[in-house]
């Protein structure tokens, strides 16, 4: 099976301080068909991690390496020929949906913006095709004439959901989309993304701090820690064995089966150890 997308030594450092690595010789590979969940504390470094794959890290920010996607390298691209694939073969989801949603036009005009922009659709055939975005995320098309702010918060993530798919991309990056919702939503945006994984057999990228949403949807996982990866293996693997004692420390922190927290501060006596 090919890999849609391998990243190999990714470094991401300030430009004024190269010798300080936020992201340190990060390497993986993405299949199709397949989630790989990365996790890790609060700037651990897995935004930048997403945001170097899109092209979009900060002017502040440079990065070395390689992300080959389809086998092309995308760190020699300009940036025109990035936004090419950003948004047509690579779709992303980030956390706040109101923010990344103009509140002044319809949702079905900002789902229909991709098409026309990267497919060249327009009139009927543009309308059906929002139509039919819209049912497979799970809202009424008639909705397609509602403003952002007519939509409840799960809603407007099950927009956010379409516009990311609508041009089919073989690779989805998703940076914890469920985070700002309640329980019961998070785990229907949750079923939508793993149905839609399946049915358009994309690669699945997902960034989440919250080792319950791991146990849900990753066939794989990478854990982070200060901007390394520590861990990685399948999921039976890194939730089953944690192998490093900074994964074994988050997995501790996680509510066990009755729901109860057990709210133990992270040890890092190990880190002290090994320094
Ligand atoms: N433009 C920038 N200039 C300097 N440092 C930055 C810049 N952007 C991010 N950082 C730093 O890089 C580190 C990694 O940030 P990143 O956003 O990837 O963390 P994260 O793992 O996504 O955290 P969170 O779970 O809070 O979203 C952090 O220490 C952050 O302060
Ligand atoms: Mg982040």
């Amino acid at each position: 099976m090919t890999d849609i997308l391998n990243i190999n030594h990714l470094v991401i450092t300030p430009k004024k301080q190269p010798e300080r690595c936020l992201v340190k010789a990060v390497s993986f590979a993405l299949r199709a068909g397949q989630t790989t969940c990365i996790v890790g504390e609060s700037g651990s470094g897995k935004s930048l991690t997403a945001l170097s794959i899109m092209g979009l890290l900060s002017e502040q920010l440079q990065a070395s390496g390689s992300i080959q996607f389809h086998g092309q390298e995308l760190m020699s691209l300009d940036n025109q020929a990035l936004q090419h694939i950003r948004g047509a073969k690579i779709g992303m989801i980030f956390q706040e949906p109101m923010t990344a949603l103009n509140p002044v036009l319809t949702v079905g005009y900002q789902i229909g913006e991709s098409l026309t922009a990267h497919l060249g659709l327009k009139g009927d055939a543009l309308r059906a095709k929002v139509a039919h975005l819209l049912e497979m995320v799970g809202i009424p098309a008639g909705r397609a004439n509602s403003y952002p702010d007519e939509l409840s918060g799960g809603q407007r993530q099950r927009v956010m959901i379409a516009m990311s798919i609508a041009c089919e991309p073989s690779l989805l990056i998703a940076d914890e989309p469920t985070t700002a919702l309640d329980v019961t939503v998070q785990a229907q945006i949750l079923k939508l993304l793993d149905e839609l994984k399946v049915r358009m057999n994309m690669a699945m990228l997902f960034i989440t701090h919250d080792f319950g949403v791991v146990a849900d949807i990753a066939d794989h996982v990478l854990v982070m820690f200060r901007g390394e990866v520590v861990e990685t293996g399948t999921k039976e693997e890194v939730l089953g064995n944690p192998k490093h004692p900074y994964t074994q420390a988050l997995l501790a922190c996680v509510p066990d089966a009755e729901g109860r927290k057990t709210l133990k501060p992270i040890d890092y006596s190990w880190l002290e150890a090994s320094a």
